[in-house]
């Protein structure tokens, strides 16, 4: 099964903060990768935009050790290497200042897609914005990339949204929240609204809770300072989280055009209950012989920033009222895995001999490591002795299913970037859908911040702390066991 790769139009993508990590872990050697398949045409420029002082081939040198450094082993093909690196320049640019930016303007093509890549801290979108708009380097066709944080809280997101208006439309604004360029997010969509079978049982009557994990095995490492600020609340559940919740949540859209989609995803957030006190638990991963505990890490003995956040919470609706879902995400747990789980309910009468509450049918929807979905069945355990069930899954792992072309699943950042060029912004947030997800979000903080709520801690490798499996076990439920 080979699918047929559409190569875009001839682009510029000028990436701010191209000698940053981002930019070398995810955007130059996602872009390789689409030169490579044959979506990038060989027409494309790469143009690297940052403070440090350097010129093209040394630019070049850095972008060429990145791919080295961040695609596997034996995936790079010199001959196109070299023609990747061919399309890549540099400007040394004064993001706040006067610098490079008449360059900038002389290097901008005309006639091909611009788009302009903002991998920089959010203090910068505006006076690059400012710039792009007043020197004439970005016209009414071009597109900006901003990445997130968008704000920190509802004031500030409001404030990010009101800069960038006075210089870009927001068709022009495609702010990035790469969950949703993972291939089993878009799958959800198209296993919901592509097929007859689940629609009509997705909602509270049939279905008893909704589970979404993203464990993660690593801990804030050099990120300490930053991450301290934000904690896991920020960091994922406002934008990750929550827009894994929206797309299992949200109304069939009419089209699956952006507005279409993301007017239902806002429907749902809107929809969204506060969350009470006893509904969330706060951890922070303790030391242990895996490493340095999270206070240790962030070299603050008195943070009191969760690095791990469980919680329970409703959308008020027609279609989901009384089913809870329960969110959980966390640093240095068990295993790298995330993982959507929707737990059917029992049948309603069992002519079998079995107990309630067995939960046997459960649609998984794993989004890494190995993408792919398990639908849990009962089904009458093989050979003689009467009648006796078991839960088996119905497993469909891409790798199995897709063969050849699962290895080559673009990672999110690939994706998006050429639905970007593209001009499609279906994947990605408009303003008011991140000003919702705050305007959510910020009570929740505000909540234990005023009750001075210090996060249990819990041990590394583990599931996160003890309280966050009463969470469930209370409604006479348990989590799906965090698993590679
Ligand atoms: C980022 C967060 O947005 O997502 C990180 O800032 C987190 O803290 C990362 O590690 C997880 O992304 P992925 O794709 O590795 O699951």
């Amino acid at each position: 099964m080979v699918a047929r790769i559409i190569p875009v139009e001839p682009f510029d993508l000028v990436i701010f903060g191209g000698t940053g990590d981002l930019a070398r872990r995810k955007i130059f050697p996602g872009l390789y990768r689409r030169l490579a398949d044959g979506q990038m045409p060989a027409e494309a420029r790469l143009i690297g935009a940052a403070r440090a002082e350097m010129d093209d081939a040394a630019f070049r040198a850095s972008i060429a050790v990145a791919l080295e450094e961040f695609l596997p082993a034996g995936g790079l093909d010199p001959a196109k290497v070299a023609q990747f690196l061919d399309m890549i320049s540099f400007v040394q640019i004064d993001a706040t200042g006067d610098a490079g930016w008449s360059v900038l303007k002389k290097k901008m093509r005309r006639d091909v897609v611009h788009a302009f890549y903002f991998s920089v801290a959010p203090s910068l979108f505006e006076p690059i914005a400012k710039r792009l708009k007043e020197r004439g380097i970005a016209g009414s066709a071009a597109r900006i990339v901003v990445e997130k944080p968008f704000g920190h809280d509802l004031d500030s997101a409001r404030a990010l949204n009101r800069n960038l208006a006075c210089y870009f439309d927001e068709a022009q604004i495609y702010r990035i929240d790469h969950y949703l360029g993972k291939e089993t997010v878009q799958n959800l969509m198209a296993v919901r609204f592509g097929n007859m079978l689940f629609e009509p049982l997705w909602n509270s009557q049939y279905i008893d809770h909704i589970q979404i994990t993203v464990a993660e095995t690593v801990g804030v490492g050099g990120r300490g300072e930053y991450y301290d600020r934000v904690g896991a609340m920020r960091d994922m559940v406002q934008n990750h989280l929550l827009q894994l919740l929206c797309l299992i949540a949200m109304e069939p859209p009419a089209r699956y055009d952006p507005d279409s989609v993301r007017d239902e995803k806002l429907k749902v957030i809107r929809a969204l209950d506060s969350v009470e006190p006893d509904d969330i638990v706060r951890g922070q991963y303790a030391g242990g012989p895996d490493g340095p505990s999270y206070l240790e890490d962030v070299g603050d003995a008195k943070s009191r920033t969760e690095c791990f956040l469980a919680m329970r919470l409703g959308v008020s609706n027609w279609r989901w009222a009384g089913t809870p879902f329960y969110l959980r995400t966390g640093k240095r747990l068990k295993a790298r895995t995330s993982e959507i789980a929707i737990v059917f309910k029992d049948a309603p009468h069992s002519i079998f001999d079995v107990p309630r509450g067995r939960h046997s049918n459960i649609l998984s929807i794993r989004l890494q490591p190995n993408e792919g979905m398990q639908l849990g069945v009962t089904i009458k355990e093989p050979g003689p002795g009467g009648m006796r069930l078991i839960d088996v899954p119905l497993d469909m792992s891409f790798a199995e299913a897709l063969g050849e072309r699962a290895g080559e699943i673009p990672d999110a950042y690939e994706r998006l970037i050429m639905d970007v060029i593209r001009g499609n912004q279906t994947l990605f947030m408009r303003g008011d859908e991140v000003e919702a997800a705050w305007a959510w979000t910020d009570p929740v903080i505000a909540g234990w911040e005023a009750r001075g709520h210090i996060p249990s801690p819990y041990d590394q490798g583990s599931s996160g702390p003890d309280d966050a499996l009463m969470l469930l076990h209370r409604d006479g439920r348990r989590w799906r066991e965090i698993r590679p």
